[in-house]
């Protein structure tokens, strides 16, 4: 089944990192932290590194495989696994609406690191009150102006990598700066671990209350393992397709889940003791690490530069993790629909660029509008995607992969360059029972069918 001549990766560690790099992104150090200032801290983190295991890790094993068992992209690997007129094919549209509405406004929050770039580099922030600073998210959120021109640099900066295709464009970026990010997180968590509100901080992400854990909390944690591993919209599919059979499957995974978690934990050791050092709000929502970074920055010595670096990483963890959006939806156009790479890109961009519009004015012009329940267009958006197309996405792969597959055929490619092939057997009980079984629970714990707590 192998295409000759696709596209494959430079070297295995080349892959290792562009799918880091397509895991961490804005998930880890924006959403992480927020959703667990939302969700009331521990217990919330707890649920999260559940799903991580349970139902993150194994279906990323999954996608990856299927990728380069059909070596396709989505809607085309699901048709070669089951015939051309199954629901399968069902599944990898779904796949693909989904990557284009989350790309919308994923761009625009990845335009925001680019205002705090030019902000940081202004020097904006010196000598300036926390509380100030705090605000001036605000100001910039109510801004319709401001998150337009941003959204569009961002979707462009995307576009212009996805154009060059996937050796020189993904695999070489993403080598370099990942690692310098890493080091700057680092040093962040050590001045929050050393503020007066490290002890508060620490607490407050490790130390669950059950008590404080609501079904709404337990799907944004489910919804958010798949954010983070880049899950549910092919990407991974995509990806795989770019493997040879050397490689080993379920280890990668398992180091790019461990990873991508670490540093989304890393994330909120960096932003909660600033929280409590300065009595800000753990709810802050969306604009949480704009809000309390840079008051920390400004603090320290040559603060903005290490400002201006931070945030032009934070675009840049963006970027890799936008083209992996992009990338499948582009591969999609380009194998079913015979279309060339550039012209793909530009119409798909181009279209994800208008489609995230009402995302870039929902604090200000759109402001007032309020769709599911009081959530305005950015956060509706947001929901929908990662809460509900992702998981049940992901849920239809699973009895998919795990029900309607011959066992043998699973088996050869599970066993395949890897060297842990003998956990076969736990992987398949997970794929089949567990991962299943949990979302289910979990979605009937939401519309109020039972409840879990
Ligand atoms: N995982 C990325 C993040 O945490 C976002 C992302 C990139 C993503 N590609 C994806 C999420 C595909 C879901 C599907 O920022």
């Amino acid at each position: 089944m192998n295409h000759q001549g696709r596209e494959q990766w430079k070297t295995k560690i080349g892959f290792i990192i562009a799918a880091s790099g397509s895991a961490i992104g804005l998930g880890n150090i924006w959403r992480f932290p927020y959703m667990t200032g939302m969700n009331g801290g521990g217990a919330f983190v707890v649920v999260y590194l559940l799903c991580i295991v349970f139902i993150g890790l194994p279906l990323l094993i999954t996608e990856l495989k299927i990728g380069r068992m059909t070596q396709r992209s989505p809607i085309a690997a699901f048709r070669a696994l089951k015939g051309k007129k199954s629901p399968s094919q069902l599944m990898g549209w779904l796949v693909l609406v989904s990557g284009f509405m989350m790309l919308s406004f994923y761009s625009v929050v990845g335009g925001w690191s680019l205002e705090y770039i030019l902000k940081s580099f202004l020097s904006v922030f010196v000598s300036k009150s926390p509380q100030t600073i705090y605000d001036m998210f605000g100001e910039l959120y109510s801004n319709p102006a401001k998150n337009l021109l941003w959204h569009t640099c961002f979707m462009l900066t995307c576009m212009a990598v996805v154009v060059a295709g996937v050796q020189r464009g993904i695999e070489r970026w993403t080598e370099i700066l990942m690692g310098i990010l890493l080091v700057l997180i680092l040093v962040m968590v050590g001045r929050g671990l050393t503020s007066p509100g490290a002890a508060e901080g620490i607490r407050f992400v490790f130390s669950p209350d059950f008590s404080k854990l609501t079904p709404g909390a337990i799907l944004e944690a489910l919804g958010h393992a798949f954010f983070t591993l880049s899950l549910a919209m092919g990407i991974m599919i995509t990806y795989g397709s770019y493997l040879d059979d050397k490689a080993d499957i379920p280890r990668f995974s398992f180091w790019v889940a461990t990873v991508d978690t670490g540093v989304a934990l890393l994330a909120c050791l960096m932003i909660f003791p600033i929280v409590f050092s300065y009595g800000f709000e753990a709810q802050a929502g969306p604009g949480l690490v704009f809000k309390t970074l840079p008051v920390v920055f400004s603090q320290m010595p040559m603060g903005m530069f290490f400002s201006t670096v931070f945030f032009f990483l934070l675009f840049f963890a963006a970027v890799t993790s936008g083209i992996s959006i992009l990338e499948p939806v582009v591969r999609a156009a380009m194998d079913g629909l015979g279309w060339q790479r550039k012209t793909a890109t530009l119409i798909l961009g181009f279209s994800v660029l208008l489609v995230g519009v009402p995302s870039a004015l929902s604090g200000s012009t759109l402001a007032s509008l309020k769709l599911l329940g009081e959530r305005n267009f950015f956060d509706s958006v947001d929901y929908l995607v990662t809460n509900w197309f992702f998981p049940l996405g992901s849920l239809a792969v699973a009895i998919f992969i795990g029900w309607f597959m011959s066992e043998k055929l699973l088996q050869s490619e599970f066993v395949k360059g890897s060297k842990v092939g003998k956990y076969f057997p736990v992987w398949l009980f997970v794929v089949r029972y567990v991962s299943p079984v949990g979302m289910m629970l979990i979605f009937l714990n939401i519309v109020g069918f039972f409840k879990l707590f």
